[in-house]
């Protein structure tokens, strides 16, 4: 019998999980869809199948997408849990068998068991493919009609590691740049950049070191330039298996930006030294004529979410973002950026 799920800030109210997967095939609609509105709109989101296995965090949920289908001035909607690994085991045992981040959490009869992530993190389409996002794994493809599962994409067998949920697509020649962080199999500093073209082809992948190990969850891209930032909520396997956090924030590593042109390699990189802070998500970015970068991002003065290096809680008034502005001077002989709040 399924256990009640315990009482968390995310798994209630907006946030608590669907227990059912549906179909309405013409929902009611207030006022009148336009008959030329045609198209898809894609969800996804942590939505654990099961109650979890001692403390829930939300990056670990089961990925559930949701769509809703516009069509001659009607609309359906379908929900279908993404059909990972993790999923069919639980689904079979019928209770949560993996932990959150630390593999040591997991019940014994899945230990060791290589997955195929948890799916639930952004979903897009690109190359003729939906794809379910989540950063520790490759994409998961699913159908767009029926959202059936079909599986990871390798892309042909040329994708080697983890791909970033937040990857970049070119609204000029359609391509999509990716980065991949733990990207030799375990928690490391070993990192990659990918290049897909519109048609889904994989072009070009390249690996790289960031100056640690971190959790990489986005990153920023103009024109002409690829950026990684890299801040010190860090990753240590080693931590863990003494019993600490898998991943804490130790701001004393500072941050750490590589600046990439595109035209070049990793090989370019060129690496900005900053004051600890943590962004999940930049909001705009852009080169100016002189030679500057200028990246707009939502800034925590300490990582949310995740606790300290000794395993104490992080402080929740400094896990507010604020806007800042980020400007790097390529031409100026500094390895510093400047750091300016938009707003408060
Ligand atoms: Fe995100």
């Amino acid at each position: 019998m399924a256990q009640p799920f315990p009482k968390h800030p995310q798994l209630r109210g907006g946030f608590a999980p669907l227990q059912m997967e549906c179909d309405v095939n013409d929902l009611v609609i207030e006022g009148e869809m336009p008959k030329e509105l045609n198209g898809s709109f894609y969800r996804n989101g942590p939505n654990p199948q099961f109650a979890p296995r001692g403390g829930y965090h939300w990056f670990s949920g089961d990925g559930m997408v949701h769509a809703l289908h516009l069509e001659d001035g009607r609309a359906r909607y379908r929900n279908r849990w993404v059909r990972t690994i993790k999923w069919h085991k639980e689904r079979a045992a019928g209770r949560a068998l993996f932990g959150s981040f630390n593999p040591l959490d997991n019940d014994e009869s899945v230990a060791g068991l290589h997955t195929d992530g948890v799916a639930n993190t952004n979903i897009i389409w690109h190359g003729g493919k939906l794809l379910a996002l989540e950063e520790g794994h490759a994409p998961f493809e699913l159908d767009p009609h029926t959202l059936e599962s079909i599986g990871p994409h390798f892309y042909g067998g040329a994708l080697r590691g983890p791909m970033t949920a937040h990857p970049k697509i070119d609204p000029e020649n359609g391509e999509m740049l990716f980065f991949g962080y733990n990207a030799n199999g375990s928690i490391s500093e070993h990192m990659t950049f990918s290049v897909v073209d519109q048609s889904g082809n994989l072009l070009r992948s390249e690996a790289f070191k960031a100056p640690y190990a971190a959790m990489v969850h986005d990153f920023v891209v103009t024109r002409d330039h690829v950026i990684f930032p890299i801040m010190p909520l860090t990753g240590s396997l080693e931590r863990a298996m003494r019993g600490g956090p898998v991943y804490a924030w130790e701001p004393e590593k500072g941050t750490q930006i590589g600046v990439m042109p595109r035209n070049g390699s990793v090989q370019d990189l060129q690496w900005f030294r900053g004051e600890a802070s943590y962004v999940f998500h930049p909001m705009n970015a852009y080169g100016t004529a002189d030679g500057k970068i200028v990246c707009d991002v939502c800034e925590y003065p300490q990582a949310p979410l995740f606790p300290h290096a000794d395993g104490t809680p992080g402080d929740p008034k400094k896990a507010l973002a604020t806007l800042a502005r980020w400007t790097f001077d390529l031409n100026a002989q500094t390895d510093q950026y400047t750091v300016e709040p938009l707003g408060d």
